[in-house]
């Protein structure tokens, strides 16, 4: 049960940290997260923005409870620039991980891409990915929703982070496609405690083709 404690341990952490709204996602849905890995058995994960790494280390401490084989792609440009990686940078929009960080996924064996999102999405193979976790690119990501959906497995899962609201229209694009073809989903985004963070939202989509 070591990796279960591992992964409560590690969001007590974070959540004690301050300031905790810069977390990159609210632990309650980094619990949905573990849950969803933990029970999917997903083989290949692709996670597009690896930011302050709360995704991405509930992703680690998932697959390693599974003990099976899984492929962990992780894409973000900022290992593009890794001079500017070498320090914790808060940008306003998002948190750059750190050059430590970014080390330690390269330790764990995550398939680490220095890529611009739309480079990558578009030009990657189609039923590729049993579980996608997408936030990155949250100022144009919706011009190229239609290759998350193809690169999705047929019934894979699919995650958007900070959908809910108007802070980023063109993450709008996500919900127009899945209304118009009837696909399953659930958005987190209730908040219970005064602390959290659930509002940005937290879109699970079942991939039907
Ligand atoms: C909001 S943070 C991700 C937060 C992350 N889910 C977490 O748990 O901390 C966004 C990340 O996406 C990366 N990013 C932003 N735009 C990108 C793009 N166009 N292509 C690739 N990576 C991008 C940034 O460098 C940053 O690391």
């Amino acid at each position: 049960m070591q990796n279960l404690k591992n992964q409560t341990n590690f969001l007590e952490a974070i959540y004690n940290k301050e300031p905790y709204k810069d977390a990159g996602i609210d632990v309650a849905h980094a619990m949905v997260l573990f849950g969803v890995i933990l029970a999917q058995k997903p083989k290949n994960i692709l996670e597009l923005g690896i930011g302050t790494g709360v995704a991405s280390e509930t992703i680690l401490n998932a697959i390693k409870y599974n003990s099976m084989k899984c492929q962990y792609d992780a894409v973000d440009f900022c290992m593009q620039f890794s001079e500017t990686t070498k320090r914790y940078e808060y940008q306003g929009h998002w948190a750059y991980p750190t050059h430590e960080y970014i080390e330690k996924l390269r330790k764990e064996n995550v398939n680490l891409i220095g890529l611009d999102e739309r480079v990558f999405v578009e030009n990657c193979e189609s039923n590729k990915y049993d579980l996608i976790i997408s936030d990155a690119d949250h100022e144009r990501a919706g011009e190229w929703a239609d290759h998350i959906f193809r690169i999705c497995k047929p019934n894979g899962i699919i995650f958007m982070h900070d959908i809910a609201g108007t802070w980023y229209p063109s993450l709008q694009k996500y919900m127009e496609y899945i209304n118009n073809h009837s696909i399953p989903h659930y958005l987190f985004e209730k908040n219970s405690r005064g602390d959290e963070i659930c509002q940005r939202g937290w879109l699970m989509i079942i991939n039907k083709k």
